[in-house]
């Protein structure tokens, strides 16, 4: 079976039993400064998985998500994880559970894709102090006729699924629930590791020695976390459905390897085809060989597609990542025998891949030029870079920032290339070094790849706050006239789009400047108010009221009397003061008619 067809079917599967296709969002998303990447088939769905809005196509939903996890980098090279991936997904908005979800999985595993039941097992939510063990979920799968000996509990670490993972560690705002995955067995006669508890009684679904694959997350969003660290109850039960597209064509395949399925053998053979002419490699003769060539695959897919998104290799978060991805390809591909020249044709296969899909079309170009440039940037710099690092005996926090600087080395390469001679870097040196050079983004020594959302969250809740004020300072100098026409933020900075058809004069900007930073100066208070949207109307707060927002909305009021009143979804700080200072780094045009603004918080 093709991934074109599983997903194919997956989706007609779904829309059968009600559920209405929806556009897959972009990797990197607008308006939604929580994460770095849409690194889940939810993601685009959080407010209405809070049900703070309706979805305007109903609440059974589907689709199939490209999804990048810039945090399992480290994992790739095995023979299930992969940093890019489509994610198969299925919503119920408040309305089926937990009965419906697992039936009609278990059908669709075992009827439509015709797995045998002797090789899946299922995982449940065991129960903390907080949420009680999940025995419905449990009796659901027995009455599938799941054996009892297939059926595991694990806790909150394995069965508990929000972006900033359990309950304890869980963002305020965010939203999760007990899930229930699904697992392969691959089967110890494939020999693939000889990991000791292979066939010992210690191995389990959960186990990482590379027997079990998962092939599907129910997820039961139903409680949101508290600022005081309690778990509240959502208004609504929703199902959050997630399966590796890739995954699933493997096991239905009976192919214990995700990278010998079609959307990423073209790009092994590719990368073989090329090395091969100058060498004796082959995919899989040898293990460690293997690893090399899969990361070259997976990172090369990925950077065609965060290309496609419109990221660009920068000193910046998503940028950074990009290149990192770019640059870590680049020095495996070399450090079998390829010449750097040629890993730019590896985009071929990539887009080849997705030709029945509208996934890449008309991307090609641009795909092709942005990896190209990096690759030849790269190319000037990487022979003398490798040189230089192999001179060293010991590499220091200094040495790693020069390979940086110098030689255009993300820090991560340098540390795996110093872990690949037993050596470790100090990250603390390398700071220091860079905090010398404040022209460059703080994001490398910033640990930014982590997941992103605990350690950029209170950084990107006061850039939400700051583009409140900022909108309306924009009103107050500009003219009503001025309104929102996008917003991005990350943990470092916003961009802010308007509408305002001049250039905005210096006097201008310095304006706007000091009536924010006046406000966050006062101390205001910000408070949110749930109404109709009638009211938040008539009560003259601000907002894109399109088809975006439901019935009810959140309307945030910032000072008493009101500095400004916005719709909002938050999440916001609730003083001014705990803000900082604010300076706008770049005013310009965002197409007619629209400036576009970037701030940044530095003091
Ligand atoms: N959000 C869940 C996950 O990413 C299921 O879709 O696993």
């Amino acid at each position: 079976m093709t991934s074109d067809e599983l997903r194919e079917r997956y989706i007609k599967f779904f829309v059968e039993r009600g559920h209405v296709q929806i556009p897959s969002a972009p990797l990197v998303l607008e308006n939604d400064p929580s994460t770095l990447f849409t690194s889940s088939g939810m993601q685009p769905l959080v407010p209405y998985l809070k049900g703070e809005q309706e979805h305007p196509a109903g609440r059974r939903l589907t689709n199939s998500q490209p999804c990048f996890r810039a945090e399992d980098i480290e994992e790739v090279g095995d023979n299930r994880h992969t940093t890019f991936f489509e994610m198969l997904g299925n919503w119920s908005l408040g309305d089926y559970f937990k009965k419906e979800q697992l039936t009609w999985f278990w059908e669709f595993l075992t009827k439509e894709l015709n797995l045998p039941k002797e090789k899946l097992y299922v995982s449940v939510f065991e129960g903390t102090d907080q949420v009680s063990r999940d025995n419905e979920t449990c009796e659901i799968w027995e009455s599938l006729a799941v054996s009892k000996d297939h059926i595991y509990f694990y806790g909150a670490e394995k069965n508990w699924w929000s972006r900033s993972g359990p309950p304890e560690n869980m963002v305020p705002g965010d939203i999760g629930g007990p899930d229930s995955e699904v697992f392969y067995d691959l089967g110890a006669e494939l020999g693939l590791h000889e990991n000791s508890h292979w066939k010992g009684k210690d191995c389990h679904p959960n186990c990482e020695c590379g027997r079990f694959v998962e092939i599907g997350n129910s997820v039961f969003i139903s409680y949101k976390k508290k600022e005081d660290g309690s778990l509240e109850e959502l208004p609504q039960k929703n199902v959050d459905f997630g399966g590796g597209l890739e995954r699933l064509v493997a096991v239905v395949n009976n192919q214990p390897d995700v990278f010998k399925t079609d959307l990423l053998w073209p790009i092994v053979e590719a990368i073989c085809a090329e090395l091969s002419i100058d060498t004796e490699i082959e995919y899989g003769k040898d293990q460690t060989t293997d690893q090399v060539i899969r990361v070259i695959a997976d990172h090369m897919r990925a950077a065609v597609f965060l290309v496609r998104d419109g990221v660009t290799p920068s000193n910046k978060i998503q940028g950074y990542l990009l290149r990192r991805l770019i640059r870590r390809s680049a020095v495996k591909f070399t450090s079998l025998g390829g010449m750097l020249g040629m890993l730019n044709k590896m985009t071929a296969p990539v887009l080849n891949a997705y030709d029945n899909t509208d996934y890449l079309q008309k991307s090609e170009g641009k795909v092709q030029k942005v990896i190209y440039d990096e690759l030849e940037r790269f190319r000037i710099t990487l022979d003398q870079g490798l040189e230089e690092f192999n001179k060293r005996k010991h590499i220091d926090g200094k040495i790693a920032f020069d390979l940086y600087q110098t030689y255009g080395f993300p820090l991560e390469l340098t540390e795996e290339l110093a872990r690949d001679r037993g050596l470790k870097i100090n990250r603390r040196e390398f700071s220091k070094e860079f905090e010398k050079h404040k022209e460059l983004s703080r994001t490398a020594s910033a640990g930014m790849f982590r997941g992103g959302l605990a350690s950029t969250g209170e950084a990107e809740t006061k850039y939400h706050t700051v583009t409140h004020l900022l909108h309306q300072a924009l009103r107050e100098v500009l003219g009503n006239h001025v309104i929102q026409k996008g917003s991005n933020i990350t943990f470092e900075r916003l961009r802010f789009d308007f509408s305002h058809s001049e250039k905005l004069a210096k006097e201008e900007i310095r304006k706007v400047e000091d009536l924010v930073n006046e406000q966050i100066e006062k101390g205001l208070s910000v408070s949110c108010e749930e109404m109709d949207k009638e009211e938040a109307l008539k009560g003259g707060a601000i907002g894109a009221f399109g088809e975006r927002y439901g019935d009810r909305v959140k309307v945030y009021t910032i000072g008493e009397p009101p500095f400004s009143r916005e719709v909002c979804g938050g999440p916001h700080v609730l003083n001014t003061s705990e803000i900082g200072r604010v300076t706008i780094r770049k005013e310009g045009s965002a197409g007619a008619g629209v400036r576009r603004i970037y701030a940044i918080i530095d003091g």
